[in-house]
């Protein structure tokens, strides 16, 4: 694993099931870290267990709603004024949300999408806003998720805001080339943690989902340690407006 020792970066979700994984890969190769969550004592009990786990290592824990921008901005202020840098940010947090398409509200679909696709947006302008103004570059990470990729008949708002990830993230990789600003996103199959608790607990929906997978078996929020590592790792330096399948080979079966 690289050595990112002195580097900085950004998880958003950062309390929680997978962005937790990802923080712990940063802190594992040097990072200090500042993990962002809306549940004030999920982020203190997260930021607690990363302090415990990874002496040394300076971890900043703040309240943020992503689909809020003067939150997200205070967010960045409060980041950079307690840690004094930004090398990376992973915009993680998401939330589940859908129903039958033909009963679908347009306030479900807004609920969902201002969080994973509006909240991408907001978390990536502020965070480049910064890296520009900085001038050594940076590594801007998207968690997207495999619906993405396959249809997904009762999480259109979800699968949606998913793939709409993916096409800002490509964005975003060519608009910021120029300032060594790379981008690239992390595509998930099934996870447990508690956004997938539900279908996880559900006997049939996991041996369905589960024989469907070639690994047999779904991933443990530890598996995404290290491409998080690799992402943010600056000597990538030719990696971007790319897309990483972590899925124990669902969508290729
Ligand atoms: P989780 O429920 O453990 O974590 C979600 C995180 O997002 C929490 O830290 C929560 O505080 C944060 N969050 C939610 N809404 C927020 C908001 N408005 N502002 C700030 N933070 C907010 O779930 P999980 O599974 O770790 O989810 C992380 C990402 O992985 C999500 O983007 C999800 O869509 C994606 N994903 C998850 C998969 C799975 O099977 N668990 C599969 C594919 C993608």
């Amino acid at each position: 694993m690289a050595d990112l020792t002195g580097q900085v970066a950004v998880v958003t979700g950062g309390n929680s099931g997978i962005g937790l994984g990802m923080a712990e890969g940063l802190l594992d190769a040097g990072m200090d870290v500042s993990i962002w969550g809306r549940n004030e004592q999920k982020n203190a009990d997260a930021r607690a267990a990363l302090e415990v786990r990874n002496p040394g290592r300076r971890v900043v824990a703040v309240r943020c709603d992503v689909s809020q921008e003067d939150e997200v901005a205070a967010a960045f202020d409060q980041t950079v004024a307690e840690l004094g840098r930004l090398d990376a940010c992973i915009a993680n947090a998401g939330i589940g949300g859908g129903g039958p398409i033909v009963d679908l509200s347009l306030a479900e679909w807004r609920r969902v999408t201002a969080v994973n696709l509006d909240g991408v947006f907001l978390t990536f302008r502020e965070a480049a806003r910064r890296m520009i103004d900085q001038g050594e570059g940076g590594a801007l990470v998207a968690t997207s998720s495999t619906s993405a990729i396959h249809g997904a008949p009762m999480t259109s708002p979800y699968a949606s805001s998913k793939a709409g990830v993916l096409a800002f993230v490509r964005s975003c990789a060519v608009a910021w080339a120029r300032h060594g600003i790379r981008v690239n996103a992390v595509i998930p199959g099934w996870t447990i943690t508690d956004m997938a608790m539900g279908g996880y607990q559900n006997d049939a929906f996991r041996e369905v989902t589960v024989k469907r997978t070639p690994v047999r078996r779904w991933a443990s929020p530890d598996e995404y340690r290290s491409v998080a590592a690799y992402l943010c790792d600056k000597s990538g330096t030719f990696h971007t407006g790319d897309s990483l399948v972590l899925d124990g080979g669902y969508t290729v079966f």
